[in-house]
């Protein structure tokens, strides 16, 4: 009786309070500068800042920023910041800032020399107030542009010689090998950062990527790192300083927590890691996904993640080929995005780019990593997009406690998580901005948060049902199999079953999959992660104002659920 009442009263509130929300979440720009606060990067008012970035390439030999051929300047940026990115993290040759005669050639002197007309013309009819341009006020033209729709930047020192990145033996890797002298680092960093001192939307600096090559140690990591964070505070003290770790930005695993980076300066300090799924060879594709994805894990565990008890880890390359074709990628992004809610880290996709100028020697090189087309007018893989934008908003975090701590089901293989929409229909998946708070307790019982309601496994291939007696075994759910992705019942006829998702997005239970030691199973239909959020919801607000409506004292019904 009771439910029937809080049904009809949500239906008639229900338009009231997509109103209340709606105005609630209307999202603004970031009061810059950035810093950080333990884990967390802040703004001004200690508001936590999820960087949501995309990579867009300037760093290849013509040195201008890709794609400005095909698509006016304003328009892409524009795009950037629909797609829901909050930030751009735009790379750069070191030479840009260092060698004058390069940096002062137009953007057409520049395709000339390389015999690229087509772009020129390109340029010419997309760009015209760009094409003679100097390269370095085409690369502030960018990120003028960037700062006129709210984007923000991360200037990513990435190479010094222009050209693609990177190899192990390319003379770019490490401090010491044949384009990286150490004084010409920090004399371009100080430049690059002396440049963007007091532009606003310029919130960081990526020091250097991805350090590698048979000349990395720990010793020189440690005293170049920290003469390059010095120079950029002293030239901008607005920016955060952003370190790579070595062997191609994997392994930070030497900064152990006694050993941090001694800074004259604090509350700027982010580390970078990439993790991509060639990371781990073809791992993904020739083995158990539950298997691989928990070695995976584990190693990051070591590696790189637990900086994040201390540090903001800012993870600044990760990508998969779009047209869904790659195994190996395909499995990994799985793993990956229930990595990125749980740990609800700072990132950067690899990358807007649709397709190159050159790239490796090839004309107009077509991008399959990157989120816009060939020719950087549409989106090249819409549904691929929205599992990205799933992670843009924070789930957590300094100033979003916008309600107490709760639990919201994502599932990794859609980015949409468990929703409640009526108590007479089935558990579906929806948006996760929608996802009620739910709550799992020490008896392993996921149960709506402050109601009696739990989730109940019926029977093998049935959907799952919201019930209101929560002791039987059907009603408790384990986190199993090696990707501890999995969430296990047991039915009441003792069958057991994992909770899954039909093709209509119905949350069902059926028989686990792929906890066996099976390569060529796909489990991720199965995949959940409870992600602890703080975010606002529109259930949690509904029950609230449904409580004081209905005179239902809160602690009354508290202790009625307690289970
Ligand atoms: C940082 O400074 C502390 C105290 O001066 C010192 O013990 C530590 O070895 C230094 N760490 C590095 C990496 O230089
Ligand atoms: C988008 O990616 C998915 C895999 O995530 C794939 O199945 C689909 O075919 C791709 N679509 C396009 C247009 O490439
Ligand atoms: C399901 O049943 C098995 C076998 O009795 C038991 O080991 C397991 O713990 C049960 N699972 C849950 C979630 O209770
Ligand atoms: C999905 O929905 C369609 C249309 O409502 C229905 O015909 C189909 O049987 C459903 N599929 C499953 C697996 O329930």
């Amino acid at each position: 009786m009771v439910v029937g009442r809080r049904r009809r009263s949500s239906i008639a509130l229900s338009s009231l309070l997509t109103l209340l929300i709606s105005l609630s979440s209307t999202s603004s720009a970031a009061a810059l500068p950035l810093s950080t606060s333990s884990r967390w990067i802040v703004d001004e008012t200690g508001q936590r800042v999820k960087l949501a970035c995309a990579n867009w390439v300037s760093h290849l030999e013509s040195v201008v920023a890709e794609g400005l051929s095909r698509q006016p300047l304003g328009a892409i940026s524009a795009r950037i910041a629909s797609l829901g990115f909050n930030c751009v993290r735009l790379t750069w040759p070191l030479f840009l800032a260092t060698n004058d005669p390069l940096a002062s050639l137009t953007v057409r002197q520049s395709f000339q020399r390389l015999g690229l007309a087509d772009s020129i013309s390109g340029v010419q009819a997309n760009n015209p107030e760009i094409i003679d341009l100097s390269l370095i006020e085409a690369y502030q033209a960018v990120v003028s542009s960037l700062g006129g729709n709210d984007v923000m930047v991360i200037l990513d020192n990435h190479v010094t010689k222009p050209g693609w990145c990177c190899g192990y033996n390319d003379g770019n890797g490490f401090f010491g090998d044949q384009y990286f002298d150490p004084d010409l680092w920090i004399d371009g960093l100080t430049r690059m950062a002396a440049l963007f001192n007091g532009v606003g939307n310029v919130v960081g600096m990526s020091l250097r990527n991805e350090l590698r090559g048979p000349r990395q140690n720990v010793k020189d990591w440690y005293k170049y790192m920290r003469r390059g964070a010095e120079a950029v505070h002293a030239s901008n003290p607005d920016v955060l300083v952003i370190l790579s770790g070595l062997s191609y930005d994997k392994d930070l695993s030497f900064l152990n927590l006694d050993r941090p980076v001694n800074l004259s300066f604090s509350g700027k300090l982010v580390f970078e890691l990439h993790w991509y799924a060639f990371t781990d060879g073809s791992a993904w594709a020739s083995g158990n996904p539950n298997r691989v994805c928990g070695q995976v894990i584990g190693n990051l565990n070591r590696l790189s993640l637990f900086l994040l008890q201390r540090w903001p880890l800012f993870v600044s390359e990760f990508g998969v080929d779009q047209r869904g074709t790659n195994a190996n990628d395909n499995r990994y992004l799985n793993c990956f995005a229930g990595v990125a809610a749980d740990l609800d880290f700072d990132w950067a996709l690899w990358t807007l780019v649709g397709s190159y100028y050159l790239r490796e020697g090839v004309v107009g090189r077509n991008e399959y990593y990157g989120a816009l087309d060939w020719n950087w007018g549409e989106v090249r893989n819409s549904s691929l997009l929205q599992r990205f934008r799933a992670l843009q908003a924070p789930f957590k975090g300094p100033g979003l406690s916008e309600t107490a701590p709760h639990k919201v089901i994502f599932h990794p293989a859609t980015g949409l998580c468990v929703l409640r929409k009526s108590l007479l229909e089935p558990l579906k998946l929806g948006p996760c901005t929608e996802s009620e708070a739910w709550n799992y307790t020490p008896q392993k019982i996921l149960s709506l948060k402050a109601t009696y309601f739990c989730i109940q496994a019926v029977e093998v291939g049935k959907p799952a049902k919201l019930g209101i007696t929560c002791a039987g075994s059907n009603s408790r759910w384990d986190i199993v199999s090696e990707s501890k992705m999995h969430l296990s019942s047991n039915t009441s006829n003792g069958a057991s079953v994992c909770l899954d998702v039909d093709s209509n997005n119905t949350i069902v239970t059926s028989s686990c999959k792929c906890f066996s030691g099976d390569n060529a199973c796909d489990p991720s239909s199965q995949w959940f992660k409870l992600v602890e959020s703080t975010r606002s919801l529109t259930a949690t607000r509904a029950f609230n104002l449904l409580d004081s409506i209905l005179d239902l004292p809160r602690k009354g019904l508290v202790s009625f659920l307690s289970f």
